[in-house]
C-alpha cells in the first residue's frame, strides 16, 4: 500500500484500518447538539439504556427458561424464582424494565409531538421511532406469553383471534400464526423464537436507523429554533464556545445524559425492590388453563388504551377491529397530518395546544376504562373516548392549518 505509514500508537493503528477517527468525529466529538435542550431530550438515551438492561437480564433468564407448555410455568415460577440464586432479581429487573420502557417511550413520543420534532426533515426520525414502538409492542406481547400463566394464555388467545377479522385470509392466518387451531405448544415455541431472536434483532437494527436519521436534521430544541449547525460548529471549533449555540455530544452532552440515566436508575431500582408486582398481574400466577376463562381479560397497562378502542365499538366487532387498526397506525402519519409548516412548541400554537392535552386526557380515560369490565356505563364511556380519539386525528390537519394561517405562515 503506497499510502501506508507506520502507526504511532493503537489509536492511529486502528484509524488506518477502520477509520475510527472519522467515526469518533461523526458520532461523538463533532456530533453537534443544541445547547438549550433540557432533560426531556435525554429520554432517548434512557430508552437505549433500558433496552440494554432488558437484553442482559433476558439472557440470564434464557439460561433456565423452558419453552414447552408443560415446563414453562414451573421453569419461571419455581426454577427461576426460587431455585436459581438471584433468579428473582433478574426476573423482577426484566419485568419492571419491560413496563417502564413503555412509560419512557410514551414520554419520548409526547415530547416529539409537543415540539413538532417530526417535521421539516425529521420525518424519518419519527417513522423509525414509530417502527420501534410497533416492534417493542410485539416484543412485549410475545414476552408476556412466555411464563404461560392464565393471562399469558388468554391474552394470546384474544390477540391472535383478532387476525381472524381480516377479510378473506383471516381464519387461515390465525391458524398459521398459532401453528395450531388453538393457542398451544407450537404457538409458545414460535413466540419464544420471536421474543429472544427475531424481534430483538429487528429492534437493534431499527435503533441504528433511528440514530442515523438524527445525523443530518439534528435534534430539535426547546425553542424549536432552526440552527445553522455548520456555522455554529465553525464558531465552536474556533474557540468561541460561549457564543456557539451548540456543543459536541462527547464529552459535554454525554455527561448530561449520564446524569439523567443515573436518576432514572434510582427510580428503576426502587420499583424493582419495592414495587416489582406492579408489572405482574396476579392472575398470571395461575398456570394457563384452556378450560377456564378468567373473569376479565385485559393486557398490560401500556396496551390498555388501544385495547379500549378495540372494545369501544361494542355493538360491532368489525368496527372495533377497524378502529383498533387505525389507532395503531395513525401516529405514523403525524408528520403528514400536521399541516403547520413551521416548527413551534405547542404553547405557541393555540389550537394544537388544546388538541395535545385533549389527546393525553383521552388516552388516560381509555387506559383507565380498558381495565374495567365493558358493561353498563363503562361500555358507553369507552365508546365515546374511542370516537374522540379518532375524531382528534381527523381534526388535526384542519386545526394545524388554522394555527398556521393565523400566525401568518411564520
Ligand atoms: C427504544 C426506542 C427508542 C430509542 C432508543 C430512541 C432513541 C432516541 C435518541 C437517543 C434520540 C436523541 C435524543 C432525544 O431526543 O432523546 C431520539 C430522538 C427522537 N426520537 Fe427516539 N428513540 C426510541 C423510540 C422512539 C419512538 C417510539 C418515537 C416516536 C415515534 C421516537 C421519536 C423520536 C424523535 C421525533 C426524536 C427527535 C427529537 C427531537 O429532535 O427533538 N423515538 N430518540
Amino acid at each position: 500500500m503506497a499510502h501506508f505509514k507506520e502507526a504511532n500508537g493503537v489509536g492511529e493503528w486502528l484509524d488506518q484500518r477502520l477509520a475510527t477517527g472519522t467515526l469518533t468525529k461523526v458520532l461523538m466529538t463533532e456530533y453537534w447538539i443544541p445547547k438549550n435542550i433540557n432533560f426531556l431530550w435525554a429520554m432517548g438515551m434512557v430508552l437505549a439504556f433500558t433496552f440494554k438492561i432488558l437484553v442482559i437480564s433476558g439472557i440470564f433468564l434464557l439460561m433456565y427458561y423452558k419453552p414447552d407448555v408443560n415446563l414453562a410455568f414451573d421453569s419461571v415460577n419455581y426454577t427461576i424464582m426460587q431455585e436459581v440464586e438471584y433468579g428473582w432479581l433478574f426476573r423482577h429487573v426484566h419485568g419492571v424494565a419491560a413496563s417502564v420502557v413503555f412509560l419512557v417511550i410514551y414520554i419520548h413520543m409526547l415530547v416529539g409531538i409537543y415540539y413538532g420534532s417530526y417535521k421539516r426533515g425529521r420525518e424519518m426520525i419519527w417513522i423509525s421511532g414509530m417502527l420501534l414502538f410497533v416492534t417493542f409492542s410485539a416484543e412485549a406481547f410475545s414476552g408476556y406469553m412466555l411464563p404461560w400463566g392464565q393471562m399469558s394464555y388468554w391474552a394470546a388467545q384474544v390477540i391472535t383471534n383478532l387476525f381472524g377479522g381480516i377479510p378473506l385470509i383471516g381464519s387461515e392466518l390465525v391458524i398459521w400464526i398459532r401453528g395450531n387451531f388453538v393457542v398451544a405448544d407450537a404457538t409458545l415455541t414460535r413466540f419464544f423464537m420471536l421474543h429472544v431472536l427475531l424481534l430483538p434483532l429487528a429492534i437493534m437494527m431499527i435503533i441504528v436507523l433511528h440514530f442515523y436519521s438524527l445525523r443530518i436534521p439534528h435534534v430539535n430544541n426547546q425553542e424549536c429554533e432552526e440552527l445553522d449547525f455548520d456555522k455554529e460548529a465553525e464558531k465552536y471549533k474556533k474557540g468561541d464556545k460561549k457564543g456557539a449555540k451548540i456543543i459536541p455530544f462527547w464529552p459535554v452532552f454525554m455527561a448530561k445524559d449520564v446524569f439523567v440515566v443515573a436518576v432514572f436508575m434510582i427510580f428503576f431500582f426502587y420499583l424493582v425492590f419495592y414495587h416489582y408486582n406492579f408489572a405482574m398481574d396476579p392472575v398470571n400466577f395461575d398456570q394457563a388453563n384452556p378450560m377456564k376463562t378468567p373473569a376479565h381479560i385485559y393486557p398490560e397497562w401500556y396496551f390498555l388504551w388501544s385495547y379500549e378502542v378495540l372494545r369501544g365499538f361494542f355493538f360491532s366487532s368489525d368496527l372495533g377491529l377497524a378502529a383498533f387498526g387505525v389507532a395503531n397506525i395513525i401516529f405514523f402519519l403525524m408528520p403528514f397530518l400536521d399541516k403547520d409548516k413551521t416548527v413551534k412548541p405547542a404553547h405557541k400554537r393555540p389550537m394544537f395546544f388544546i388538541w395535545f392535552w385533549l389527546l393525553i386526557i383521552d388516552m388516560i380515560v381509555l387506559t383507565v376504562y380498558g381495565k374495567l369490565p365493558p358493561t353498563g356505563p363503562n361500555a358507553w364511556i369507552g365508546f365515546v373516548a374511542s370516537v374522540v380519539f379518532l375524531v382528534l386525528f381527523v381534526l388535526l390537519p384542519i386545526i394545524t392549518k388554522i394555527d398556521f394561517n393565523k400566525a401568518g405562515g411564520k
